[in-house]
């Protein structure tokens, strides 16, 4: 019943003063900006009227006066009166993490973030509230850890650093290796992650290898036929005046194959009828080079001339595996002028 007479009376009230407003120079409910405010409802005052403002929640009056008057012609006195927003203090650093923040005024936000590896207690976010507190601590972030690395059977790890206990921290790192004849099936290399959980673990396998094969024109020397060992190694050797390319020793490797072997190259001849040709810095006429054979790499020269300068010179060539080019500047000499004029040849003439 009251409120409604109240009501009955305000409205009565207000119409009256809207009426009049023109004449009296009523103060309508004055507009308030930088986070002043004031209390109550009531939308006009009389001229005289004093109206006390102060600052909204979360913000520290900062100069005087509060109060503004309504003056003649419905205008309010001017305020001096400002609202700061109340100021958080600067958060503590965060150990391990990092915390982002533009501001430590009222409503600021700080975020907090673990670096990778950590791993946080408490909130990840905190406001800076009316009364100047933040909403939550700072928070934690505490390093992953992994517990000690799995071994396989018969193998064994080696950390990359010193481990204090069993505390295998989020980053270490370590190399997995067998007992031999075992040899690690798998990547040996093996980590703490950000999730606290090891990387795959290898296993440790017993490696052989078939029995090595024989070489064209060589030999082995073990022809068992056996599995072979990781590890365990073989020579091969080649037979006569062939040249082995390659290494000699060949070894049973961790992914049950052998070594890359060796091979056999064949000796050469060197194929012209009537001539003299430089061998091991000796000249000697082809007849008498006997054995006529070159070996695999190794090089000889023949004689060519030059017409114009009217000189000889030699010519090298190699020997690659029995093959070897007689340069096409060589031209065997007839017959006739071999044993009749042999001191006319690019061999027996001045050198050029
Ligand atoms: C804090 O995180 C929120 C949500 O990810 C983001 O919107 C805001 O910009 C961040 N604030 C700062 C200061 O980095
Ligand atoms: C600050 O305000 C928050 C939220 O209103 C409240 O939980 C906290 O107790 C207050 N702290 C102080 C010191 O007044
Ligand atoms: C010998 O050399 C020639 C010319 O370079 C070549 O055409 C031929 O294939 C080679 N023969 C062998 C068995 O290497
Ligand atoms: C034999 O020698 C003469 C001069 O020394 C030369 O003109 C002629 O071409 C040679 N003949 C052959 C087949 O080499």
């Amino acid at each position: 019943m009251d409120r409604e007479l109240t009501s009955f009376l305000l409205c009565a009230f207000v119409f009256f003063i809207t009426a009049t407003s023109q004449q009296d120079n009523v103060c309508s409910r004055p507009e308030l900006f930088d986070n002043i405010e004031m209390d109550g409802i009531q939308r006009y005052f009389n001229p005289g009227e004093e109206l006390v403002l102060s600052c909204k929640q979360g913000y520290t009056p900062l100069s005087g006066p509060r109060n503004i008057v309504c003056a003649a012609r419905g205008q309010w006195t001017k305020t001096k009166l400002k609202c700061l927003p109340k100021l958080c203090p600067y958060p503590d650093v965060l150990s391990n993490g990092a915390l982002e923040y533009e501001d430590t005024t009222y409503q600021s936000v700080i975020n907090y973030t673990c670096h990778e590896g950590y791993i946080m207690t408490g909130a990840s976010s905190a406001v800076c509230q009316a009364n100047g507190t933040w909403s939550s601590p700072v928070p934690e972030c505490t390093a992953v850890s992994c517990g000690p690395a799995p071994i396989p059977e018969y193998g064994m790890i080696i950390y990359d650093r010193r481990i204090r206990g069993s505390s295998t921290d989020y980053g270490v790192t370590g190399t997995y290796r067998c007992l031999p004849p075992y040899v690690v099936t798998g990547n040996p290399r093996t980590k703490c992650t950000a999730s606290g959980t090891w990387t795959a673990m290898p296993t440790c396998r017993v490696v052989t290898c078939p029995p090595p094969k024989n070489i064209d024109n060589g030999f082995v020397s073990s022809d068992e036929d056996r599995e072979y060992d990781f590890m365990e190694a073989v020579k091969y050797g080649c037979h006569g005046h062939y040249v082995l390319e390659g290494s000699m020793q060949v070894v049973c490797q961790e992914n049950g194959e052998w070594s890359e072997k060796p091979s056999c190259k064949a000796p050469c001849s060197v194929d012209i009828a009537r001539g003299r040709i430089l061998y091991n810095e000796k000249k000697v006429w082809i007849e008498d080079f006997n054995p006529n054979r070159v070996l695999h790499r190794e090089t000889v020269s023949v004689y060519c001339k030059d017409t114009v300068r009217s000189c000889g010179y030699a010519v090298p060539t190699q020997c690659i595996d029995g093959n070897i080019t007689i340069p096409p500047c060589f031209k065997e000499p007839s017959a006739v002028n071999y044993t009749l004029k042999s001191g006319s040849l690019p061999s027996e003439i001045q050198a050029c």
